[in-house]
């Protein structure tokens, strides 16, 4: 049977964390991000692991936080926005919990996405190719059991969409 935390997928800028520990607080549950999870083994933050060791390095170690997150229960979890990305992991999420996908206008993401900065993935990338990045991403996210769509909406209405959908598909007690 498939366990009991809910997990949260999307691109960049889709509001995983904000609306991670939002829908965390709202449903008494703990939260947690397998980025935080990689920067507090690693003792580096993400754009060091980018920088002193390549994107490669940082998936790997995307898959070791997949194999730590097996021993989660009734948490929030959310993820990095390309952990969801190579073959097998969504199955593996999937396994965990009820995956969200936050999905929206991909503009608005990107938008959103720079306010914050330190995102190694859209250094030196165009418009264009970070749109083009979403769009080989979709399929992956895709396979998530429900799916939000963020545009135009506040944090607190994304969460509440999100219970609305938990409960609907019975996955919590919410
Ligand atoms: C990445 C997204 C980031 C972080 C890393 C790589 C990606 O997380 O894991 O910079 O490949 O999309 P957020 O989605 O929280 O920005």
């Amino acid at each position: 049977m498939r366990r009991d935390n809910v997990v949260i997928v999307g691109f960049m800028g889709a509001g995983k964390s904000v609306c991670g520990r939002l829908l965390a607080r709202r449903l008494g549950r703990c939260f947690v991000e397998t980025d935080d999870m990689i920067v507090a083994s690693e003792g580096r933050s993400i754009p060091e692991i980018f920088r002193e060791a390549g994107e490669e390095r940082f998936r790997q170690l995307e898959a070791e936080m997949l194999d730590a997150l097996a021993l989660k229960s009734g948490d929030v979890i959310a993820t990095g926005g390309g952990l969801p990305c190579r073959e097998g992991r969504m199955e593996r999420l999937r396994e965990l919990g009820t995956v969200v996908w936050l999905d929206g206008d991909v503009r608005e993401l990107l938008a959103r996405a720079l306010r914050v900065g330190d995102r190694p993935m859209l250094d030196g990338r165009s418009g264009d190719e970070i749109e083009e990045l979403y769009r080989s991403r979709r399929p992956y996210y895709g396979q998530a059991h429900i799916t939000i769509d963020t545009t135009g909406r506040s944090a607190d209405q994304v969460v509440s969409l999100v219970l609305a959908a938990l409960r609907d598909a019975h996955a919590v007690r919410a």
